[in-house]
């Protein structure tokens, strides 16, 4: 069921900077280079060009080497292949409408005039962001609905009253998988328009977090007792969130809501699963692809953030170390 809106209520304080000094000059440097790099989605790329029929590669996917897909007319793995992709896609819309909305926030609640100014530019990239994959999905298929982690994520970071965790929630986390998830995509696709605006998209994304991790440095540093702890298992359930593990043989957390598009298609879901259950060798390369996709996300992107910031430290790290993501892939 497609639900049109959701509300969220928030307590958030509104503060105004009546000193207009620069006080945080590689901030300002950020701002800069902000409007320096501002593109415009529909010029600056060619949308006349037709999308690729393999716009993600199935052969790096395990399912898609079983019996049951190969078993599949052309015209259905098409399908299945151009929904799953969709479906990945509206994640990334949904996040990107996220990032607009937090960055909203963020300009009203930053308690300096610099962090105002980068704010409000990323309102700009992410709104162009918004723009970009709703263009590009409509054009592929059709937009999926919120999957519920990411969901939980959102409001988690939307609802907060304080700003620190805010910056955590979204500049970090949610930033660190967005260019993750991108990366990964890039890697992925044959199809050149889809490769182009990710990587117009990344530019702006590793810029955001650049400007989340100059915003934070200080506010941690400020951060003393309970409010510091309190920021330390906020950023720890944000990650916690992203992570699926199977609890009761079934599995929880993580993006799960993706499965949909088989039963769309016509295939269900059981045979998928019995599939997977007879040949264990595509569910351990189905677990080990997982683990390359959380050794990107976490081992090259949030972790180091998290580390500098010292929001992983002597009492965290064992958290971390538990929900295995401290380690590369290949080490695992
Ligand atoms: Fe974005
Ligand atoms: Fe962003």
């Amino acid at each position: 069921m497609f639900t049109e809106r959701t509300e969220v209520k928030t307590d958030l304080t509104n503060v105004f900077h009546w000193n207009y000094d620069v006080m945080y000059p590689q901030m300002d440097r950020l701002y800069e280079n902000a409007k320096r790099d501002q593109w415009n989605v529909s010029t600056t790329i060619n949308w006349d060009r037709p999308i690729e029929r393999e716009v993600i590669d199935m052969s790096m996917i395990p399912m898609f080497q079983t019996d049951l897909y190969k078993s599949l007319s052309q015209d259905r793995k098409d399908q299945l292949m151009r929904k799953f992709a969709a479906w990945r896609l509206s994640q990334f819309l949904h996040g990107e409408q996220g990032a607009l909305m937090v960055c909203g926030q963020l300009v009203e609640a930053a308690p300096d005039l610099d962090a105002k100014m980068c704010a409000a530019a990323q309102v700009m990239d992410e709104a162009r962001h918004v723009e970009a994959f709703r263009k590009y999905i409509t054009k592929l298929d059709k937009i999926y609905p919120i999957d519920p982690t990411l969901d939980r994520l959102l409001c988690a970071v939307i609802e907060h009253d304080r700003w620190e965790p805010k910056y955590v929630g979204m500049q970090i986390v949610a930033e660190g998988l967005a260019i993750a998830a991108f990366r990964f995509m890039q890697r992925e696709t044959k199809d050149e328009l889809l490769k182009e605006m990710l990587e117009y998209i990344m530019k702006d994304e590793s810029r955001h977090v650049g400007f989340g991790m100059l915003a934070l440095r200080e506010a941690v540093r400020k951060l003393g007792g309970q409010d510091k702890k309190d920021l330390e298992e906020f950023a720890f359930s944000a990650c916690d969130m992203m992570v699926t593990k199977i609890v009761d043989g079934k599995p929880k957390d993580g993006f799960l809501s993706g499965t949909s598009v088989f039963e769309e298609v016509g295939i269900s879901m059981r045979d998928v699963e019995d599939e997977m259950q007879r040949n264990p060798d595509w569910a351990k390369a189905e677990a080990e692809m997982d683990k390359q996709f959380n050794s990107f996300l976490f081992v090259d992107t949030i972790i180091p953030c998290l580390r500098q910031l010292g929001l992983i430290n002597e009492r965290t790290e064992p958290w971390y170390t538990q929900l295995g993501v401290m380690q590369l892939a290949s080490a695992a």
